[in-house]
């Protein structure tokens, strides 16, 4: 066995590292960027004037009595609190904050209530600004196909500065679950299934919310969700069991959140499942030992919604005022909805089951964070009418809902060069669901978008083209299921046209909460469009909405071009347009694997390798790791995506092929762009540990790089590996980097021969 380094050892070398770490979290309320008279004394002081049941009000939190018609939808209807009643509420210090409300005014009025209350705690304001408020920016599983964390930083910043204009404090965001199962409809609010990428999209996030600083008007808190590990529910299915090794919880699950914790978010919000028999909601050795503890997070823990309630029909807690004991006791400072902590925390304190010192230490918490916002300076900070107004969907936010969009497209194939199309002398048939549909574009959790009509496909088609009369538009069919003599207006078309784009997918509805799916392919009505316009000989190219990785076959598969639209929000259709005629090339890569079949579900590239792999996908051989049908490859794999260039790798240089103790080692290769159109090309660098005293997997994405290159460009790409690089979860769950042989590759995407090479690790 080769020696192990200690993490002493690693970082005496290496320097701070936080990954897989037990170091403790930097910032978490810490020196606060807070100009605040709340200064820890001021809070200690409030407490001990508060009440029990004041103290149980700032840890219950409820949905805004407004709420417009979307946010109201996003959640199952439990208690629907009247305005009077959450003022009332508000001023008898019965409630710390309200969320998913976007009137400016209301919030002014409730605030004003609660600036009466005995104590003139002010209230927090939540929302799920998931990707974009009035304007909307591509989901964010679209936002990862970028792999630029710093356009992800970019549209958090201008979602916040929207946000907070109407007097929001504090997002539900950003999601970090790792999602590797596509069945999963959630997926659609993370990074995809790789834990690099999802580890900077969360930082970049988490800056992108909190801006120049918390106090700033223009910032709200992020939080960092749903910890932990809601991403893997058996079988895909949304809310189900969580059964995962602690090993891979600190390999996969947690590190996104941690990356989230070290950029600065002060707050998390506890996941609806279970982790192997213990709800995360009541998991103490999640959120004490681990968040707290090991990790020395000092932010606020919320519920989930009603998470805390749920724990009775988990079968953890026995009755409600079981379940507040055991949510509270693990470490969850804030109910959010049930109402639990209000009713409860009382009464358990007064029978000694929960410690007021403990009670204390949770408001202490969620006083901490108000006074980072800076909200004990100014409860009215971030409530501003004229800015409600102004600051919303500003020519500048809607050209970056554009760029975002632009740059979340992802070209799957391009046979022949089909794209882009021509804008002048080419009669194009646009044809089906998504042809003129701008409602689906805002994707799921959108709960606070503005008006984007105008916004469709069709119309930004038109817009583009030299005679928009050359442009024929035909519905064909709907999303589930066929219309009347759809398929035969649609085959007309297609016949009098010299190419059919087909837009076609998933509606929104098909991804998001409790929305997985047990096949994830292209619906059966719009396969069969698609096969009666392809049997017309003109040729097509597919332009997807989809929430997730989609397993697509038959003609859709065969068509010679596919590009992966998602759900691009305020930007969508011109977005698509400006790719489909060649004014931006496509650059985005996919962030999940597209599998061959529903069936390999549960698939991510950086799989471990089996004693059997299947060294020949295309001719499966006895014995190996396939299914009967098909090997376990991907059909697209995770990084893959073509640019309108020519795009080739040389050159690979990986130095002395040793990397010491306290080195780095630069790797290096030339990426050339031999065809006549510009493009931007996603160099990744991946590795595989030979062998190690815990099995690696296949490749894991060390890192990434977008390079612009013009036609007969290139450029040297060179990356930086250090030793904390290749650590992982060693024998006993530690932190650990082992000697020994490594395989690396540059390449275009996971599954690509790319530039193979490889580096010795030396002790
Ligand atoms: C979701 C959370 C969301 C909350 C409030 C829950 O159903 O799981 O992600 O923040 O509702 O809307």
């Amino acid at each position: 066995m080769p020696p192990r380094l200690t993490r002493r050892e690693l970082l005496a070398g290496a320097g701070a590292f936080a990954l897989l770490s037990r170091i403790p979290v930097g910032l978490a309320l810490g020196p606060s960027t807070s100009t605040s008279p709340a200064t820890p004394a001021l809070i200690d002081d409030l407490i001990a004037r508060m009440t029990v049941e004041e103290k149980a009000g700032q840890l219950t939190l409820f949905g805004s009595a407004l709420q417009t018609d979307a946010a109201a939808a996003a959640n199952p209807v439990t208690v629907r609190p009247t305005a009077e009643g959450q003022l009332a509420a508000a001023r008898a210090g019965r409630l710390t904050g309200i969320f998913n409300g976007s009137n400016v005014r209301w919030h002014q009025r409730l605030q004003q209530a609660a600036m009466a209350s005995r104590m003139k705690i002010p209230l927090i304001f939540a929302a799920d600004v998931i990707h974009g408020f009035t304007t909307v920016f591509p989901v964010p599983l679209a936002e990862a196909s970028s792999f630029e964390p710093e356009l992800a930083r970019r549209t958090a910043r201008a979602a916040a500065v929207e946000a907070t204009a109407v007097g929001i404090d504090w997002t539900f965001a950003p999601m970090v679950d790792i999602a590797r199962d596509a069945r999963w409809g959630r997926g659609v609010e993370g990074s995809g299934e790789d834990v690099l990428l999802g580890r900077r999209m969360a930082e970049a996030r988490v800056r992108g919310f909190q801006g120049e600083g918390l106090d700033r008007n223009d910032a709200m808190a992020a939080c960092p969700k749903h910890f932990a590990a809601y991403g893997a529910a058996e079988g895909g299915l949304d809310y189900n069991t969580v059964d995962v090794s602690e090993r891979t919880l600190r390999e996969v699950y947690l590190p996104p959140f941690r990356a989230g914790f070290d950029a600065g978010a002060l707050t998390t919000m506890a996941s609806f499942n279970e982790i192997s028999g213990v709800p995360a909601t009541a998991n103490t050795w999640l959120l004490d030992d681990v968040l707290r503890g090991e990790w020395g997070f000092r932010g606020l823990v919320v519920s989930d919604y009603t998470g805390d309630m749920e724990l009775i029909l988990h079968g953890f807690a026995a009755d409600e005022r079981d379940a507040a004991r055991l949510a509270f006791l693990a470490g969850v400072d804030m109910s959010m909805q049930s109402g639990l902590y209000l009713r409860h925390l009382p009464p358990l304190v007064a029978d000694g089951a929960v410690p007021m010192a403990r009670l204390d230490e949770s408001v202490r918490r969620v006083l901490r964070v108000k006074a980072a916002l800076g909200l004990f300076d100014d409860p009215f900070r971030r409530m501003s009418p004229e800015r409600a107004r102004s600051m919303q969907r500003r020519p500048e936010t809607l050209a970056l809902a554009r760029e975002a969009a632009r740059k979340s497209v992802v070209m799957l194939k391009n046979q022949r060069d089909l794209l882009p199309l021509k804008r002048s002398g080419q009669r194009i048939a646009l044809i089906g669901p998504m042809a003129t549909d701008w409602w689906n574009t805002a994707g799921p959790w959108t709960l606070f978008g503005g008006d984007d009509t105008g916004n469709d496909l069709a119309s930004a088609m038109r817009k583009a083209m030299a005679d928009p009369g050359a442009l024929q538009v035909v519905e064909g069919t709907g999303f589930g299921r066929g219309l009347p003599g759809g398929v035969q207006a649609a085959v007309a078309a297609a016949a009098a046209a010299d190419v059919a784009v087909l837009a076609i997918g998933e509606s929104l509805e098909y991804s998001g909460e409790a929305q997985s799916r047990t096949m994830i392919t292209v619906p059966d009505a719009q396969q069969s469009l698609v096969a009666a316009v392809a049997a017309t000989g003109t040729p097509i190219v597919i332009v997807l909405s989809n929430g997730r990785a989609l397993a697509l076959d038959g003609p859709v598969l065969e068509a010679p071009a596919i590009l992966v639209g998602w759900f691009l929000g305020s930007g969508s259709g011109p977005a698509l347009a400006d790719i489909l005629f060649g004014e931006h090339g496509p650059s985005g890569r996919l962030p999940v694997s597209f599998p061959r079949e529903s069936g390999q579900a549960p698939y991510h590239y950086d799989h471990k390798p089996t004693g059997r792999p299947d060294p020949t996908p295309d001719a499966l051989q006895p014995f190996k790791t396939h299914y009967r049908s098909v090997s376990n490859s991907a059909l697209f794999p995770f990084g893959h995506g073509l640019t309108y260039g020519r795009i080739e790798y040389a050159g690979l240089d990986v130095g002395s092929g040793r990397l010491s103790a306290d080195g780095a080692l630069e790797i290096g290769a030339r990426i050339h762009n031999r065809g006549t159109r510009a493009a931007e090309e996603v160099v990744q660098l991946y590795v595989r540990d030979r062998a190690a005293s815990v099995t690696r997997p296949v490749r894991e994405l060390k890192d990434f790089r977008k390079v612009a290159l013009a036609p007969g460009d290139s450029a040297d790409v060179r990356f930086t590996l250090r030793r904390e690089d290749l650590l992982f979860v060693g024998p006993g769950l530690e932190p650990t980097v082992e000697p020994g042989l490594f395989d690396v590759w540059v390449a275009p995407s996971a599954e690509a021969d790319g530039l193979a090479g490889s580096f010795e690790l030396v002790a």
